[in-house]
């Protein structure tokens, strides 16, 4: 078996933790990729909420899920830093993943930011049932990207042992940045 890159990983991860009929967030829609997979994870009575500050990435997504016959998401054209707007106040949330960086074959100006992340990492962890997963596939490769990966590494490894595992997936000997995650579980 070989060992799978950070994206595989990253639903993997998300398949072993969140269940159906689950409440989960795609805090990057960007193509609809993960969306798609989230909406398929949780099932129809499950909820899927997803956020992309670029209205064609909502677009596209939508579409990629009307054609799946996906009816379980809810796209919202704002910053994810916005999610305790959308997220009911009680609603727990099994699972959450964010795909940093730019959009592949879109505007390369458009890229997640530490500040903005760290607001919505933040906005997302009270609402995670126990063993509920937040996910962050970290690009640093691009401009920007190295400074957004040291605020949610500083981040990440200062959360409590006792509330939270944390976990960096990673290979270490590739060229070219490859993504890797961290991924932070609720433990109470
Ligand atoms: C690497 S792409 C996501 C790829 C996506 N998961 C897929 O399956 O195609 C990153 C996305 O984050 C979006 N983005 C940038 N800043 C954001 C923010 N503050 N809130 C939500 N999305 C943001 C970009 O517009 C871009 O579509």
């Amino acid at each position: 078996m070989k060992l799978a890159n950070a994206l595989t990983y990253s639903h993997t991860l998300l398949s072993q933790t969140v269940e159906r009929g689950n409440y989960v967030i795609d805090a990057t829609v960007g193509n609809g990729h993960d969306t798609e997979f989230l909406s398929q994870l949780v099932g129809p009575k499950g909820h899927v909420l997803g956020f992309d500050v670029q209205a064609a990435a909502i677009t596209a997504t939508a579409q990629r899920l009307a054609e799946a016959q996906l009816n379980n998401t809810e796209l919202i054209l704002a910053g994810h830093e916005n999610v305790e707007q959308y997220l009911p106040v009680n609603q727990s949330v099994g699972g959450a993943i964010f795909n940093l960086g730019y959009l592949p074959g879109a505007d390369k100006d458009v890229i997640t930011h530490g500040a903005t992340t760290l607001a919505a990492i933040n906005g997302i962890l009270p609402h995670l049932k126990r063993n509920g997963l937040l996910v962050l596939v970290v690009y640093y490769g691009h401009p920007g990207g190295q400074d957004e990966v040291n605020q949610l590494l500083t981040f990440a490894q200062a959360l409590p042992q006792k509330e939270y595992h944390v976990l960096q997936y990673q290979f270490i000997n590739q060229v070219n940045q490859p993504p890797y995650i961290i991924a932070i579980q609720k433990r109470v």
